[in-house]
């Protein structure tokens, strides 16, 4: 791992959940596979003033729970001693008046400006008040190596993203800004692109010649967890598909950029969000989308709640959890294949994969049984398996003239000695680089918005039927007869 110059990492919401369970634990691997500048100073804030021994606390228990602590590799107590407490509320601007001294102190120690970076783990209604509290901060005043990272959701709707991005772009340029989706740090989702543009086999057949239809599946066996109160207000469209779902989407059906730079690879991805057909009425809506929303039922042996007996969630809620939707693209490669796109809380299987169909020989050379032959299909499997498959057909070996389906494969964990960098890991490492390429640009935003929008619109109008399946199942019936296994 290359070395990264030293910086000072401010995390506003330190004691919150993502810190706990992604942020902390992914800092810690990162100087433990020493590619992170020792030096390096952590502040860590909380909105009730903590005692530095509650924040190790929490930090520990954060590296047992969620991390791999091992003290043998990478001493707790030096991990530690890089962290600063400071709290406030934001609310109450004053308040920050101790983090200005904090980094104008260390800056007087230091003799120089190390790079700073403000990851904004707090709710989205916290964002733009702490914003006016980093626009004070002294430190930052003609520091060109500053950045803010933040954590979807991206406003609430299209005008709000755009409003957020404003505000944003008063003082951080559109370079310094690092807005995470998490799914575009898996290692799994990274190779869709090695796996098309690093081979010449596939890419010939990656078009509407050849290519029946694709299936996205975000399935979780999870509910809502105890997140009701953000659920209630973003439901899986918002949660998901305006982000996760068409990130991949974007991935499978977007253009080879001219290079591998981070705007390159953005600008092909918003092609792909510009070319996506919107729906013009309701009634194309309705036939090209379907939502649910869980009932109780029996997930991997367990009985679960129903989604409206969960906590914070009004009874009579219709906060989608499933989606189902059939997309389309309005391209020279794309055009007339469907791109389906299914997600839900409380399935059957927890399960991320792409599967790419292709159409059938053109020639019914061996009888009969051509009729069924199975189609060929490659299958990027993002988790919990990770994995690659290509079903192509052979001659069953025996006195029999008949097409046999097998697979061939690639399993990651077949390779041995990598580096297995979560996605959270992988991307606070690109935000200490500077790389930009796994983080989503404001246009691209605006995009995915513009595509949901309409779809939030329509169905909070409307009377839905919820619950309309049992947890622990498929999902609602679908008119799309999708692969499930
Ligand atoms: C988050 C959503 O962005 O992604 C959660 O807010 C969801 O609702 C999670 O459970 C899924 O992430 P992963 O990595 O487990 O697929």
């Amino acid at each position: 791992m290359s070395s990264i110059s030293p910086f000072i990492f401010v995390i506003f919401g330190g004691d919150g959940n993502l810190s706990k369970k992604k942020l902390i634990p992914a800092l810690y691997t990162l100087f433990k596979l020493q590619g992170l500048n020792e030096k390096s100073i952590i502040l860590f804030h909380s909105l009730n003033p903590l005692e530095k021994i509650e924040m190790n606390n929490f930090i520990k228990n954060s590296l047992e729970s969620f991390g791999t602590l091992q003290e043998e590799q990478y001493p707790l107590d030096r991990f530690l001693n890089k962290f600063i407490n400071f709290s406030g509320d934001f609310n109450s601007p004053e308040n920050f008046t101790h983090l200005n001294s904090l980094l104008c102190n260390i800056q007087d120690t230091l003799k120089e400006k190390w790079q700073i970076i403000f990851y904004l783990s707090i709710p989205p209604e916290f964002i733009l008040p702490c914003l006016k509290i980093i626009e004070k901060i002294k430190y930052c005043e003609n520091n060109e190596d500053k950045k803010l990272v933040i954590e979807k959701p991206f406003g609430n709707n299209l005008a709000s993203a755009k409003f957020l991005n404003k505000e944003l772009s008063k003082f951080f340029s559109e370079k310094e800004i690092y807005r995470i989706d998490h799914y575009l740090g898996k290692e799994t989702v990274q190779n869709i692109l090695f796996f098309r543009f690093g081979n010449s086999i596939f890419e010939p057949l990656w078009s509407r010649e050849y290519v029946d239809h694709v299936e996205i599946t975000i399935s979780e066996t999870i509910g809502i967890e105890k997140r009701g109160l953000f659920y209630e207000k973003n439901g899986i469209l918002k949660d998901i598909i305006q982000n996760h779902a068409l990130q991949l989407l974007a991935l499978v059906a977007m253009e080879y950029p001219p290079n591998f730079q981070s705007d390159s690879i953005r600008d092909e991805k918003i092609k792909v969000f510009k070319s996506i057909k919107r729906f013009l009425t309701p009634e194309q809506i309705d036939e090209n989308i379907i939502l649910g929303q869980y009932d109780s039922g029996i997930v991997q042996g367990e009985r679960v709640l129903s989604y409206r007996e969960e906590e914070n969630v009004e009874s009579h809620s219709n906060t989608p959890t499933f989606f189902g939707g059939k997309f389309e693209i309005e391209s020279w490669r794309w055009s007339g294949v469907p791109f389906y796109i299914r997600a839900g809380k409380r399935l059957k299987k927890k399960v991320t994969e792409i599967a790419i169909f292709f159409k059938n020989p053109p020639l019914n050379l061996f009888g009969k049984s051509c009729s069924q032959i199975a189609p060929n299909k490659i299958i990027f499997s993002i988790q919990p398996e990770e994995k690659i498959e290509i079903f192509v057909n052979m001659k069953y070996p025996g006195d029999k003239n008949y097409p046999h389906p097998i697979k061939l494969a690639f399993d990651y964990s077949s390779l041995e000695n990598r580096l297995n960098l979560t996605a959270y890991e992988r991307l606070i490492l690109d935000i200490f680089k500077g790389d930009q390429s796994l983080f989503a640009r404001q246009d691209g935003i605006e995009l995915m918005w513009d595509i949901i929008d309409p779809l939030v619109s329509h169905f909070s109008n409307k009377f839905l039927d919820f619950p309309n399946y049992s947890s622990g199942t498929w999902g609602p019936k679908q008119r799309w007869n999708l692969y499930e296994d």
